[in-house]
């Protein structure tokens, strides 16, 4: 059973400068709702019910958005307005919310291993709120397939997307031998962060999903800082991989890159047009 969904959200998110000066880059809204909470539907779709956020200086707005607001609630109680609060309310009652505040911002690897504390010794999920997955065909988020690729391989999956050559830079691209003939999962052998394109075993990128093992923590604390002095993710899936632990599976549905600005128009215009406001 995968029970917790890590997120994290302590991230500078630079690239939404000057917007994330006060703002954390999770609480950026497409449409009325932050990416954050995007993320957290699509664990509570999984049937995963208990949320770890790790979080950093400047991000209390997002202890505040999962919360009850007595004050707003008893303003609009009764009133025509009462509705807008209804969604966010329905996700409280659903869900248990627990946080860490990684205190220096050493990378994502860092930010998972800070996360410890809350997910103790048990496999779980990890989304990247920044990149928001959607699924047209049919209802499964990508992290209810992932389970699914989970329960057949009991090791560390990692959803991955064919990205244009030259894009590999911006992402940890893997190398790995078919697993089934649907050639959707692959069997990791290889791992690199961000390479150049001549560098680049494949065009198959890591997107903001992944189940990782437990085992990954003692991992972690023996990984040593690489590009930009940051711990990374996927050195520790290296480790992972050469003993055949990690599974890559190929996703179905779309990913919008939220953490860029592209990324999150595009999002905004898909979520308008499914709204009929465009
Ligand atoms: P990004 O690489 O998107 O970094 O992190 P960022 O700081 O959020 O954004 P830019 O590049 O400055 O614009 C990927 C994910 O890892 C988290 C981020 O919050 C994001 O969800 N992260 C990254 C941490 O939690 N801690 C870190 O030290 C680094």
């Amino acid at each position: 059973m995968i029970n917790k969904c890590l997120f994290p959200a302590a991230g500078y998110g630079t690239r939404f400068l000057p917007a994330t000066k006060a703002v954390p880059k999770e609480m950026l809204p497409i449409l009325t709702k932050p990416l954050l909470q995007y993320g957290v539907e699509e664990a509570l779709s999984a049937g995963i019910n208990n949320m770890a956020i790790v979080t950093g200086r400047g991000k209390r707005a997002i202890e505040d958005h999962f919360d009850n607001s007595f004050e707003l609630e008893s303003q609009l109680q009764g009133t025509p307005k009462e509705h807008y609060l209804t969604e966010i309310k329905e996700i409280l009652k659903k869900s248990t919310f627990t946080y860490v505040r990684q205190q220096e911002m050493l990378g994502l690897g860092h930010a998972i291993l800070t996360s410890e504390p809350l997910i103790g010794d048990e496999p779980f999920a990890v989304i990247l709120a920044d990149d928001l997955c959607v699924n047209d065909d049919d209802e499964s988020g990508v992290i209810s397939q992932l389970i699914e690729v989970y329960n057949q391989h009991k090791c560390s999956i990692v959803a991955i997307e064919e990205i244009p050559m030259d894009q590999t830079s911006k992402y940890g691209i893997i190398a790995g031998n078919l697993v089934n003939e649907m050639e959707d999962t692959f069997r990791v052998t290889n791992m690199v962060e961000k390479p150049e394109s001549k560098d680049a075993p494949t065009n198959m990128a890591i997107i903001g999903r992944y189940i990782l093992t437990p085992d990954i923590f003692d991992i972690l604390r023996n990984t040593k800082p690489s590009k930009g002095g940051e711990i990374q993710i996927t050195d520790a899936l290296l480790t992972q991989a050469k003993k055949g632990k990690v599974i890559a599976y190929k996703f179905k549905g779309t990913r919008y890159d939220c953490g860029g600005i592209k990324g999150f128009v595009e999002a905004t215009n898909y979520f308008a047009k499914q709204q009929d406001l465009i």
